[in-house]
């Protein structure tokens, strides 16, 4: 239970539903607790007894009321504890969910590449759920089971004291307590198996994503049935852990029974011994069983709690987890850099022990086209990426215009930054709403615009819906060369002074080819450019080329100069000179 107090902001929103709920709860309580047990005592006798008075027509219509109105209240504030406490379950889960998809936008690139996506989204998904249950469940019963158990046990100890002093009180009530040991011993049973359950949970979302985003892949290697044979080894470890919970959960109920049984067992040999009359036996009965179903209830929500605090230690685990890039507590204030870009003694390590970027020290003066140039895993893309605070460098610094990029809002840096990568991702939405994106406050003949320079507007107009032509997943929809016009349209928009680009290395169809090209050239005018350059044409072109070899840059200059003394360089370009 202490495990859900920091999370009670979440219930600020909803206090008013959840404390109407739970008034209702407590006269759920009551009129199940005290109602009925009193109606066998008191009422039927009444009208039962041999000898009893022969009654009014009034007497006997507000006796016969009496049961639908206890019921009636009772089955009324129930539906509404019912209806109000899931309403507030729901609304938390709906911030939870919130938060929790707000933090996996902010957190930085390095966790999301250390976690599965399917993981991450199971967490989301399963684990949110799981916690909903919990909660409406604690929201539910946690006053009405408690409620009707009290009331149960008052009247109870009141009766029996009533009829034949202590010791009938003590027998009915020795095997109350006796029913918390199996409550006990499945509880913490289940929450060790709960949070292996929610995990595995997670490596089946994992198989599904992994699986679906490999489609094309699956076919062409001929992987269906190796897919599905690891898909059934994850469904069976998840199948025997949900019957691994199931085991100790359903266990609680029958053991509650049998021990309450050995209690009425008791309870009728000492109402023997004392000569107990049947109404008194009967009503102290009925209410000894009305005690024992809010124990039962109670028993199956311990259980839903354990469960509970194994999906927030999930939750918690990216909840929890520090923004390592954050914005700098006094923000230098940047409006539109120049975009002089420096880098000083940068080192940069994304785990273990060898660096992907090792003491680089470069200036890139603004307005400059500068290629990236070097072998595969040479540490062209992350230093990209460390321009756009993507990572933070181990050691070292990069600067723009002299501002160190930790220095500046996040925000402040990446408007000034526009990225074109090598695969670019649409969204599922219209091309429209895709080309916005570059610039989110941008007029229709801005985008329209955008789109000509990226020689894109011609093959949207062709489109059955043109600009409002939705593109599928991902993009999926649109050939790789119309997918970067489109990429390379929201960079015209952004008209953002660097300019970092990771040029496709599948060679597209000419026409695309050719349109691509001409709009670089006319995209890269005035700005800083960072250019993983794969064409000979473009590395040619630009006007600073560096050549990096195992995280170094190990010369820099024009074509001209490198080809003449760098054999490396010599060797990258000859080789993509031919191919
Ligand atoms: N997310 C990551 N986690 C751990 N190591 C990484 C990660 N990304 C890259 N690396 C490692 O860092 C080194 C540099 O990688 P980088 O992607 O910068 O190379 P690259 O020059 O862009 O190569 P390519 O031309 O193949 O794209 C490589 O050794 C690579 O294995
Ligand atoms: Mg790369």
């Amino acid at each position: 239970m202490r495990r859900f107090l920091p999370y009670f902001s979440y219930v600020k929103p909803v206090r008013w539903p959840l404390a109407l709920g739970l008034l209702c709860g407590l006269i759920y309580g009551a009129a199940s607790g005290f109602g009925m047990p009193y109606m066998v005592k008191y009422i039927f006798p009444k009208v039962f007894a041999p000898g009893a008075v022969r009654l009014t027509p009034l007497e006997i219509a507000l006796i016969a009321a009496w049961l639908p109105a206890v019921l009636t209240i009772r089955g009324i504030a129930g539906y509404l504890n019912t209806y109000l406490t899931q309403y507030a379950g729901t609304k938390i889960l709906e911030h939870l969910r919130l938060d929790y998809f707000r933090k996996l936008q902010f957190l930085p690139l390095s966790f999301l590449q250390k976690n599965s996506t399917g993981d991450l989204i199971s967490r989301g998904v399963a684990d949110t759920n799981q916690l909903q249950t919990t909660l409406s469940n604690l929201a539910n019963d946690l006053v009405k089971q408690p409620g009707t158990l009290v009331a149960a046990l008052v009247y109870l100890t009141w009766l029996a004291y009533h009829q034949s002093g202590v010791g009938l009180v003590l027998v009915c009530l020795a095997s109350v307590p006796l029913c918390v040991l199996p409550i006990r011993y499945a509880g913490n049973r289940i929450r060790r198996r709960a949070m292996d359950l929610q995990s595995e949970l997670g490596s089946l979302t994992g198989r599904f994503s992994e699986n679906l985003a490999s489609a094309r892949e699956v076919r062409a290697f001929c992987l269906e049935e190796r897919e599905t044979v690891r898909f059934g080894k994850t469904t069976h470890i998840l199948l025997s852990l949900q019957m691994k919970v199931v085991k100790y959960t359903k266990a609680i109920t029958p053991a509650i029974e049998i021990i309450s049984a050995f209690g009425l067992a008791a309870t009728f040999i000492y109402a023997y011994h004392v000569s107990l009359s049947e109404a008194n036996f009967i009503s102290i009965i009925t209410a000894l069983y009305v005690c024992y179903e809010p124990i039962k209830k109670l028993g199956a929500l311990s259980n839903d709690t354990k469960r509970g605090a194994a999906a927030l230690e999930r939750l918690e685990y990216v909840l929890n987890e520090p923004l390592l890039l954050t914005d700098p507590v006094n923000p230098v204030d940047v409006g539109r850099l120049r975009g002089d870009l420096a880098f000083d003694n940068l080192s940069f390590t994304y785990k273990g022990d060898t660096p992907a970027l090792r003491d680089v020290s470069v200036k890139i003066p603004a307005g400059t086209t500068c290629a990236l140039v070097g072998p595969s895993g040479a540490g062209k893309t992350t230093f990209a990426n460390l321009v756009l605070r993507f990572y933070d460098a181990t050691a070292g610094r990069v600067t723009i215009d002299g501002i160190d990029v930790r220095a500046m809002r996040l925000a402040d840096l990446r408007r000034n930054i526009a990225l074109v990568s090598q695969d670019p991702v649409l969204f599922n939405d219209t091309i429209y709403n895709n080309l916005l994106l570059g610039r989110q406050d941008a007029t229709r003949a801005e985008v329209e615009q955008a789109a000509q320079d990226a020689f894109a507007h011609d093959f949207i107009l062709s489109l059955p819906q043109g600009y409002d032509t939705m593109v599928g997943e991902r993009g999926a929809s649109l050939s790789g060369g119309q997918r970067q016009r489109v990429a390379l349209a929201r960079a015209f928009l952004r008209n953002a002074p660097v300019l970092v680009l990771d040029e496709a290395t599948s060679a597209l169809d000419g026409d695309s080819e050719a349109a691509i090209q001409l709009a670089l050239k006319k995209l890269v005018v005035g700005k800083t450019v960072l250019i993983i350059a794969h064409r000979f044409s473009t590395i040619r072109d630009a006007s600073m080329i560096l050549v990096f070899e195992r995280g170094e840059i190990i010369d820099s200059g024009d074509h001209t100069a490198l080809y003449g003394r760098n054999g490396l360089y010599k060797t990258l370009y000859d080789r993509q000179g031919t191919s």
